[in-house]
């Protein structure tokens, strides 16, 4: 297994801490050089002169050593993680502020979005680190959440909605394991994947990153932990990644309409008894810690609201002592890095100094304060927290656990003997072997709602009527999470549209229409792909101030977001279903659409196809038979939106199709 740090106090080296602390300020680089010559250069690394540089020696104790060594500025410095974009204007600030991480949010991707790219920006960000007086390497995180979707020419995997419905935990493992391959190829060594949360209200906009609504269902899918980060002792090998378990918890199960501010489901409020919260919300990371021994865990947004004490006093995630430190991290044994949320501390009531301290206390160890300049981010947060500690709000036993959980990280990754990307899998990105993976994922992932007549499986010699406005576009088959953090419709990536797969496999005609006005040849069976266009988080709730707001794209107001099918999506299907020798729907989308009845009566076929990603010949395999459909629905699906939240063991559940409902075809 991943070495396990010594827990608790640090022993000897808080002591030698303390002395050090005298030195508070960050030492630039240069002066600090020339006071310790001897521990600066690559080439003195490489003569393990201090212990912390010698591999031969446990993690443990080269923790302990490195600790030792650190002043508090350079520890505050890894608790602190900035954002590519503004460390790109000024690659300095990493060995001037001694910064322990760097992220690519959503989107945002080197100049030029190639592997080699992004390798090199990874890489010269990680020789400012190695610049500093210690030459602590830095730790570059990223969203690979459907594989490393920020990267062109990736894999793009089916969303995890889609991959709970393989029900396949082995799947979502080797899932994780190309994804963890194609991102640290390309430099990044940590992924903020895979999200463990449970949606239990498909209005959610993050229904598509959960694996279902079934607790136990996620708790089984977690075994993709095992795929990014190998079986213990891995993560020093090119194609592993430190992997996080998010959002802690409680993400996916907010009350409608006690969000504050501008949102809604999304960052909202938990109101559950400690018993419910602990089967609904916390059940996974029981699995993620014990079983799959995940390397980091970032807290939720959310805030919970106990029932018991009466609803009115609700504690941001990441201001909860009892749940971070208490549960994970002291009852679960977790020994990885905590990582707050994006600005998620900001959301903390009380002043700046406050919600640094509060979030530090409660046992978040490193922090997504992404911003410089205007906006407050890294800079203040390293000099708060600084500040912090001198006064005595903050415990220098907490600031010593937090870092060695940090190092102890960077150690077992194997970052201070091979500090630079390791770029022998590089022509492996969306390689034929790994795009053969992910159609085999989109193909179990399809789920047959309906089947009249067997529709299903159309024969290879029909001719095929293609419609509806999901056919076509690999940018919504994508969905959110892809090459923007909200995902587009215009996207292009490389991989095969649905209609692709339709045309590769069928040996008769095939007619695409998007709004079905070509005639529709007599005899030939019509497919009509409808769905979602892409979102991403709050963006993605249905209902709300936000609704169909999305600023990352310069403000261009979206289709609302319903849970209803377009207009011209349900004339497409109307057309079709009328003149068409069969039709069958397939939905693209990240949750359940709502399918109103005399629509239904008029669909021979009905199909889940989630956000299946770059491989549409997966969908094709099931259409013609080629694949048989095994897909399972990891979610309920309502009859109306006023059903929501709608979950299996309700007392009046009459869902349209239950959880675990799934036709099967062929073998
Ligand atoms: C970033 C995302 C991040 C989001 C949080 C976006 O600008 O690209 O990575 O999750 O902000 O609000
Ligand atoms: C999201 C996280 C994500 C982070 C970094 C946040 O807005 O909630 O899931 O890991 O941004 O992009």
């Amino acid at each position: 297994m991943r070495s396990h740090r010594q827990r608790g106090a640090i022993g000897g080296a808080s002591a030698l801490a303390g002395l050090l602390c005298a030195t508070l300020l960050v030492t630039p680089a240069s002066t600090a050089a020339s006071a310790t010559p001897a521990t600066n250069s690559a080439a003195t690394r490489a003569h393990h002169a201090l212990p912390y540089q010698n591999p031969r020696l446990s993690t443990e104790t080269r923790v302990a050593d490195l600790l030792s060594r650190m002043t508090l500025a350079e520890k505050v410095g890894q608790m602190t993680q900035a954002e590519r974009a503004d460390v790109a204007a000024d690659p300095g600030q990493i060995a001037e502020l001694g910064l322990g991480s760097v992220l690519s949010g959503g989107g945002s991707t080197p100049a030029e979005n190639t592997p080699e790219a992004w390798a090199d920006t990874v890489d010269a960000f990680q020789e400012q680190a190695l610049s500093t007086r210690l030459g602590i390497p830095l730790l570059y995180g990223v969203d690979s959440v459907h594989g490393h979707g920020n990267l062109n020419g990736a894999t793009v995997f089916p969303h995890n909605i889609g991959l709970g419905a393989t029900r396949d935990p082995k799947l979502a493992e080797r899932i994780g394991h190309i994804a963890a391959e194609e991102t640290r190829a390309s430099g990044p060594q940590w992924t903020f994947a895979p999200c463990i949360c449970v949606a239990r209200d498909d209005r959610w906009g993050r229904t598509y990153e959960s694996f279902g609504e079934d607790p136990k269902l996620a708790a089984k899918m977690s075994q993709m932990i095992e795929g990014f980060q190998g079986d213990g002792g891995d993560l020093d090998d090119p194609d592993r990644v430190l992997a996080t378990a998010k959002h802690f918890a409680g993400d996916g199960f907010t009350t409608f309409g006690t969000g504050e501010g501008d949102y809604t489901i999304d960052q909202g409020i938990t109101q559950a008894s400690h018993a419910e919260f602990e089967r609904l919300a916390l059940t996974p990371y029981v699995a993620a810690i014990k079983k799959h021994d995940v390397g980091s865990v970032m807290p939720s947004f959310s805030s919970v609201d106990w029932t018991e004490d009466g609803l009115g006093n609700p504690v941001k995630m990441h201001a909860h002592q009892e749940l971070v430190t208490g549960w994970l991290k002291q009852k679960q044994g977790f020994d990885g890095l905590v990582i707050s949320d994006w600005r998620a501390i900001h959301q903390i009531p009380g002043t700046y100094a406050e919600q640094v301290a509060t979030s530090v206390n409660a046992g978040v160890d490193m922090f997504m304060e992404p911003f410089s300049g205007d906006t407050v981010g890294y800079p203040q947060f390293i000099e708060t927290l600084i500040a912090a500690v001198e006064d005595g709000a903050v415990p220098m036993a907490r600031i010593d656990d937090a870092v060695s959980r940090i190092l102890t990280a960077k150690f077992d990754l194997g970052l201070f003997e091979k500090p630079f990307t390791d770029r022998r899998n590089i022509d492996e990105i969306g390689s034929a072997d790994h795009r053969r993976v992910a159609r085999e994922a989109v193909a179990k992932s399809q789920v047959l709602l309906t089947n009249r007549r067997h529709t299903l499986p159309l024969s290879g010699h029909d001719d095929v009527y293609v419609a509806g406005s999901k056919a076509d576009s690999i940018g919504d088959q994508a969905g959110g999470w892809t090459i923007t953090w909200q995902g587009n419709s215009t996207h292009q990536i490389p991989g095969d549209t649905i209609l692709d797969g339709i045309e590769a496999a069928a040996h008769g005609e095939v007619t695409h229409s998007p709004d079905a006005s070509a005639p529709i040849p007599a005899g030939a069976h019509g497919v009509v792909v409808v769905g979602e266009h892409p979102y991403a988080e709050g963006f993605g709730d249905v209902g709300g101030p936000r609704w169909g707001y999305d600023p990352g794209e310069g403000g261009v107001l979206r289709p609302a977001l319903t849970m209803q099918l377009s207009d011209a999506d349900t004339a497409a299907i109307e057309k079709v279903c009328a003149a068409a020798a069969t039709c069958t729907v397939l939905v693209v989308s990240g949750r359940p659409m709502i399918i109103p009845p005399e629509l239904l009566s008029q669909i021979d076929a009905l199909v889940a196809s989630w956000l299946p990603g770059s491989e549409g010949k997966g969908v094709a395999d099931v259409l013609f038979g080629r694949r048989p459909f095994t897909g399972k629905l990891p979610v309920t699906w309502p009859r109306s939106v006023d059903q929501e939240p709608i979950n299996i063991g309700d007392s009046d559940y009459d869902p349209l199709f239950a959880y675990g409902h799934g036709l099967r075809t062929g073998r």
